[in-house]
């Protein structure tokens, strides 16, 4: 499949494609596209090293969601509106958020928008026809660049297409050790998003790094 990855230079976008572009075609996006192939080199030469293949080229992020099949929106909440706005072409395509609204002040706290979440922002900012998912919100970036690391954690995956919930539960499960479990429908996906100030917390309180959970 063709990924494409909006902001796809930062944390959790360059960690996605350091594990999903073996198999597919990543399009790292970047409102600068030489930072984009620049970030997309320095992951097929760390991967190269190690003798895995990759897929990956850098674009702009206009150029990932209309070249990809699959767009990941991986920005901070706060640029969400100005990011999406400036973008079209999200027409029938899946549309992954793994992004999660989050204040801080002496600890980390959920602070979803008046929709809800922000998955419920993003499919009021999209087309109708646009299939929004949200998934890989709870396991650090660090642990996605990591690839001495075995990533045994469970990822809960929300939304209403039902067969766009599927295809994103296939890519997870192909990552490792990761397991995908049908969270329910999009409406859930603020209860996906509030665990990851929950575990960031678990980890600042008790000393810890890069916090993940796992379902039994
Ligand atoms: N980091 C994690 O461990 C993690 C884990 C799970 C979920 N998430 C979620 O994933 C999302 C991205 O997190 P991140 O840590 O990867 O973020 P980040 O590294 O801070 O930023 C991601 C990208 O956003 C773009 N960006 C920066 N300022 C912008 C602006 N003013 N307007 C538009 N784009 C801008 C940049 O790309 P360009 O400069 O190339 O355009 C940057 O590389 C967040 O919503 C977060 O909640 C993060």
């Amino acid at each position: 499949m063709k990924i494409g990855i909006i902001g796809g230079t930062g944390d959790i976008g360059e960690g996605l494609a350091h594990r999903l572009s073996q198999n597919h075609q990543i399009i790292i996006g970047s409102r600068d596209k030489d930072k984009a192939c620049e970030s997309s080199e320095c992951m097929v030469q760390c991967l190269s090293e190690r003798g895995c293949s990759a897929h990956c080229c850098g674009a702009t992020n206009q150029e990932a969601v209309d070249i990809a099949d699959i767009i990941v929106i991986s920005v901070n909440y706060r640029h969400l509106e100005s990011t999406i706005s400036s973008l079209t072409g999200f027409e029938n395509k899946i549309v992954i958020t793994p992004v999660n609204p989050i204040g801080k002040s002496d600890h980390f706290y959920y602070n979803p928008p008046a929709e809800g979440s922000a998955a419920l922002a993003i499919k009021k900012m999209l087309p109708e026809s646009a299939k929004i998912v949200a998934a890989f919100n709870n396991i650090s970036a660090q642990k996605w660049k990591n690839l001495d690391e075995t990533l045994d954690y469970s990822v809960a995956v929300c939304g209403d297409d039902k067969d766009a919930k599927k295809i994103v539960m296939g890519l997870v499960e192909e990552v490792s050790e990761l397991t995908a479990f049908d969270a329910g429908p999009l409406e859930t996906s603020s209860i996906i998003e509030s665990i990851t100030p929950l575990i960031l917390n678990i980890a600042k309180f008790n000393n810890m790094k890069d916090v993940g959970i796992k379902f039994y």
